[in-house]
């Protein structure tokens, strides 16, 4: 396995990781990368590793360059373990180097890998020169760990940007322009609704600062690099860190007996007899992470669940769970559900919406099975809704 030459002394030597199907209760479909850089100056720079079972993989790559011990300086710009995951292996062949990181990069390596590595800390305004380049150090804390930060090389216009503009994909392209841009700026949407998503107001500072720089690439930790799609990507993370909506609605629902899927269909009506495009995502069907990109274009999000036990089902209350956490806003929300005879589901779910944060519309409910005339009221309440 070779170095993939980017530019003149400037290689990627990460490794591919074909297998990934979860990536911590994420699903992966795709894979994923984790990109490592190596440039050649003066001084020798690594970026960012790699996870720890490809390790090998990318010390290969990197002896197909250079050997590792002539490395000078390794850049960490994130300490979670699927970057940081080869420090150590590399720290051993390359001791005298220096580890770059934030003040809480070097913290977190120092908790992570317990290692008495020689450490430069950086933060905003540091620069760094190799030689002929030098690199510039944006802290981007909590996009999405305390640590995190992103590297500039001013003479390249490269941003190495770590978690953010990546994707979970596995490919041999390494280019925005060598794979189809619908199918990686869905990746990047799925990687924003589910590890970026909750820091949207970091982003906006992040993107206030690096909007300012000349950046002919974006070098991110997963997935392909942006070269020819750069404005795409950057309006894309504009709209997301804004909370900027699609006109669409989403119906996430789960059913015992159909009947609160009944009233999801009933529900899509309604908004779709008011050219409000809808997407139906019943949980018996769909993991919570595969929602959360409709989650980022949805207006309204309309969540439903029958009561079982007094309470709304598992499956609604995990999606709850799981999309609280990661905050979306300036969403318009309600309940729905069918019940036998407590119907507390509709009320919980509600108020789980509600400490979302989202406005609320009257939750919609019904006892046992509804009938044409039943269903026809409750497009007639979705459609009075809708201003
Ligand atoms: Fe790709 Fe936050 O690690």
């Amino acid at each position: 396995m070779d170095a993939v030459k980017i530019r003149d002394d400037i290689y990627w030597v990460g490794g591919i990781d074909w297998n990934l199907r979860n990536f911590h209760g994420y699903l992966t479909p795709r894979g994923s990368s984790y990109n490592a850089y190596l440039i050649i100056d003066e001084k020798i720079t690594l970026i960012d590793t790699v996870k720890y079972y490809l390790v090998d993989e990318m010390l290969e790559r990197i002896k197909s360059v250079i050997d590792p011990e002539k490395i000078d300086y390794v850049i960490s710009n994130h300490v979670e373990m699927d970057h940081s995951g080869g420090i150590s292996k590399i720290m051993e062949l390359a001791p005298n180097a220096t580890v770059v990181a934030s003040a809480a990069g070097e913290k977190g390596l120092r908790e992570h890998y317990r290692k008495d590595w020689k450490f430069s800390v950086v933060k905003a305004g540091d620069s760094l020169s190799i030689g002929k380049r030098s690199f510039a150090f944006v802290p981007t804390p909590m996009i999405h760990w305390p640590d995190n930060m992103v590297t500039y090389c001013p003479e390249e216009k490269i941003l190495f940007s770590n978690d953010s503009f990546g994707q979970h994909i596995a490919s041999p392209e390494r280019f925005d322009d060598e794979l189809p841009l619908d199918i990686i700026l869905e990746e990047a949407q799925n990687y924003y609704g589910n590890i970026v998503l909750s820091y949207n107001s970091q982003v906006q500072k992040a993107l206030d600062v690096v909007g300012k720089l000349p950046i002919d690439l974006i070098a991110p930790s997963h997935g392909i690099m942006w070269r020819s799609h750069i404005s795409d990507i950057v309006n894309k993370y504009t709209r997301w860190a804004f909370n900027k909506t699609e006109t669409c609605a989403l119906i996430v629902y789960d059913t015992m007996w159909g009947s609160t899927q009944k009233m999801a269909e009933a529900i899509r009506d309604g908004f779709e007899s008011k050219g409000i495009k809808v997407r139906m995502k019943s949980l018996l069907h769909n993991h919570v992470s595969a929602i959360m990109p409709d989650v980022i274009d949805a207006k309204y999000v309309c969540v439903g669940s029958p009561t079982m036990n007094s309470n709304m089902v598992h499956t609604v209350a995990g999606f709850l769970a799981y999309m609280r956490a990661l905050s979306p806003k300036n969403r318009t929300a309600f309940a729905f559900g069918s019940y036998g005879w407590g119907g507390q589901s509709i009320d919980q779910v509600q108020n789980e919406l509600k400490n979302c944060g989202f406005d609320l519309l009257e939750p919609i409910k019904f006892k046992y099975i509804p009938e044409k005339k039943d269903l026809d009221a409750i497009k007639e309440t979705v459609i009075s809704y809708i201003k």
